[in-house]
C-alpha cells in the first residue's frame, strides 16, 4: 500500500521553495521596519485558547477545528489560526508589565477541517501581525497600509481592500436587534447554517456564501448607517488616512468576519485572480479579546495573510519574475575525467563552498557528455572542466555556457574569476 499526505495537507516541494522564501523574507522585512518583532507559538494548545476567543458559534470553532483529547484525556487542537495564541501568549509572558504596546509577527501553519478545493486546504500557512497597547484608529490604517505595501513589493497587482467598521460594544447591540429583526422576518429564505445561528452569530448571515442568503440581506439595513459617534469618527479617520497613504479601498458593510473577537475596523484583502476563495487576507481591531482572556483592558489590530493564495495570485500577476524566482542555478559546476581530476574536483568544490560559491558536481565518475549535460539543465553559468592535463597544470578549462568559450585558469584564480 503506498502511503499518502492526508487530503487538505501539502508537500511544499522544492522548486516552490524560493517562492515561498521570496514571500516570507519580504514579509520580515516589511515588519521589522514597522518594529514588529517575530514570535512562535505551538501548533497544538488547550482547546479553550481557540472556543473562548474565536468563538463556540464560529465554524472555525464549529465544524472546523482539529480537536481530540491527549493521553491524559486533555482537550487539545491544532490552531485554526494565529491571533489567539498570540494573545495567550502576551498575557503569559506579562508583555503588558514591562510595555503595554508590542508587536508581534509570526509565520506557520494552521489546521482547519474544510472541504479542499482550489486555494483551501487543511493544513495552510499564514503569516501575520498582532499589535498590542494601540487603540487609535492611525495605527488601524498604518497597519493595513502595512499590508498594502507588502502586496506592492511582492509584485502583487490584481487585488483590493475592502473595509468595514463592525461598532463597538455601544452600537453593534442596537444594530444587531435591528438586524435580527430584519432577518427575521424572512428566517425560511436562510440556509440551513443561517437559521441554526442566526440567534447566537446573527452577522455572520451577512457573510455567508450562499446565494440564496446573499439575496436575502440585500436590502438588509447597513452597520453604516448605526455607527455611534466616536465609531463613525474613527472609521473615518481610518479610511481618510488610508487615502492619504495611498492604499485604495471600498467600504464593503458585508465584511462581518468569520471569528468572534472583532469589532470597530475589519478589513480583507481579496484578489479576483483566484477562484472561489478571494480572500487572500483579513483581519482588524478586536479590543476586547486580550481582557476576554485573562489579560490587561489593551486594544488589539492585527491581520493574516494566506501563503499558498498569495502564490497563486504571484504566479496569475507575476509569472516571469515566479520563473525567474525558480531557478536556483549553482554558480559552478565542476565536471572531471578520470580518478585523479575527480577526486581534485572534490577538494575543489569543497574550497569554493567554503568562500561562499553554491558549487554542483558529479560524484559518480559519470562520461563527460553526461556530465555537459547535466551542468546544462542545472542552468549554471560556468562548467569547470579537469582531465589529467588540468591536474598536472593546477588549472581548469573553465566553460562560458552562454558564449561557449573555454579558457584555462588556475586553481588560484578560479574564486576571483567566479565573482567577476
Ligand atoms: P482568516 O480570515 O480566517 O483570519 O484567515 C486569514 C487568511 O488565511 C485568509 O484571508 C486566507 O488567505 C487564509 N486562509 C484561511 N483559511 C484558509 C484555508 N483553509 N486554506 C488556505 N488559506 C486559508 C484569521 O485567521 C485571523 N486570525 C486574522 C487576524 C489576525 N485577525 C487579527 N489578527
Amino acid at each position: 500500500m503506498t502511503l499518502h499526505a492526508l487530503r487538505g495537507m501539502n508537500d511544499i516541494l522544492p522548486d516552490e521553495m524560493p517562492l515561498w522564501h521570496f514571500i516570507e523574507t519580504t514579509a520580515r522585512q516589511i515588519f521589522q521596519n514597522y518594529q514588529y518583532q517575530e514570535i512562535r507559538t505551538p501548533v497544538l494548545e488547550d482547546m479553550s485558547v481557540f472556543t473562548r476567543s474565536v468563538g463556540e458559534a464560529t465554524n472555525i470553532v464549529e465544524k472546523e477545528m482539529y480537536a481530540f483529547q491527549d493521553r491524559q484525556q486533555k482537550w487539545v487542537a491544532l490552531r485554526p489560526e494565529g491571533t489567539a495564541s498570540v494573545v495567550r501568549a502576551y498575557i503569559e509572558h506579562n508583555f503588558a508589565q514591562k510595555d503595554p504596546v508590542a508587536r508581534f509577527y509570526y509565520l506557520g501553519p494552521m489546521y482547519r477541517h474544510e472541504r479542499p478545493q482550489k486555494g483551501r486546504f487543511r493544513q495552510f500557512y499564514q503569516l501575520g501581525v498582532e499589535a498590542f497597547g494601540i487603540s487609535s484608529p492611525l495605527f488601524d490604517a498604518e497597519c493595513i497600509h502595512m499590508l498594502d505595501l507588502f502586496f506592492k513589493k511582492l509584485g502583487l497587482t490584481s487585488y483590493a481592500l475592502e473595509i468595514n467598521s463592525l461598532g463597538c460594544a455601544i452600537c453593534r447591540p442596537q444594530y444587531i436587534r435591528t438586524f435580527f429583526d430584519f432577518v427575521m422576518k424572512k428566517e425560511d429564505e436562510f440556509c440551513s447554517d443561517c437559521k441554526r445561528r442566526m440567534e447566537r452569530n446573527t452577522l455572520r448571515v451577512l457573510d455567508c456564501s450562499q446565494e440564496a442568503c446573499q439575496i436575502a440581506t440585500k436590502d438588509a439595513p447597513s452597520i453604516q448607517d448605526s455607527l455611534c459617534e466616536v465609531c463613525e469618527k474613527d472609521f473615518d479617520t481610518v479610511i481618510t488616512t488610508l487615502g492619504q497613504l495611498g492604499t485604495p479601498y471600498r467600504v464593503n458593510s458585508r465584511i462581518v468576519r468569520g471569528l468572534d473577537y472583532y469589532l470597530k475596523t475589519t478589513f480583507e484583502f481579496v484578489s479576483n485572480a483566484l477562484g472561489a476563495q478571494k480572500a487572500i487576507a483579513g483581519g482588524g481591531r478586536y479590543d476586547g479579546l486580550i481582557h476576554l482572556m485573562g489579560g490587561p483592558q489593551v486594544g488589539g489590530f492585527g491581520f493574516a495573510a494566506g501563503i499558498e493564495r498569495l502564490i497563486d495570485v504571484l504566479k496569475h500577476d507575476q509569472p516571469e519574475k515566479v520563473q525567474a524566482l525558480s531557478v536556483i542555478a549553482p554558480s559552478l559546476y565542476i565536471a572531471s575525467l578520470g580518478e585523479a581530476a575527480l577526486k581534485q574536483s572534490f577538494i575543489l568544490a569543497q574550497a569554493l563552498r567554503n568562500k561562499g560559491f553554491s558549487v554542483d558536481m558529479d560524484h559518480e565518475g559519470r562520461s563527460l557528455k553526461s556530465q555537459m549535460r547535466r551542468a546544462d539543465k542545472s542552468g549554471t553559468p560556468w562548467v569547470a572542466i579537469l582531465g589529467d592535463d588540468e591536474v598536472q597544470k593546477k588549472s581548469v578549462s573553465l566553460k562560458n555556457m552562454k558564449t561557449g568559450t573555454n579558457e584555462l585558469v588556475s586553481w588560484e584564480e578560479l574564486s576571483s574569476r567566479l565573482s567577476a
